[in-house]
């Protein structure tokens, strides 16, 4: 067994059917908005499949705060990660 090294902080972004549609865009809203922060060796973005959301897409989740947040629009991305991140 081997313990990877990891961030503090995830922000898992759905890549199902639905959200797939969006995830591309959000995922990488997040990455740039992380690295402006300065905060992109604190938070991991990573894909997640279909959470059971489907009907709220596009679908994220914050951990380990346990905060899933859907219709996600990337123009809210900058006040997501001031607000919960
Ligand atoms: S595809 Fe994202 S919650 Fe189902």
């Amino acid at each position: 067994m081997k313990k990877l090294d990891a961030a503090g902080k995830v922000i898992f972004i759905c890549d199902g059917k639905k959200c797939g549609n969006y995830s591309k865009e959000i995922r990488k809203g997040f990455k740039v908005e992380l690295k402006d922060c300065g905060l992109k060796k604190e938070v991991d973005v990573v894909r997640m499949t279909c959470s059971d959301n489907c009907k709220h897409a596009p679908v994220i989740s914050i951990q380990p705060k346990n905060l899933w947040i859907g219709e996600v629009q990337e123009k809210e991305i900058s006040r997501i990660i001031k607000d919960y991140i």
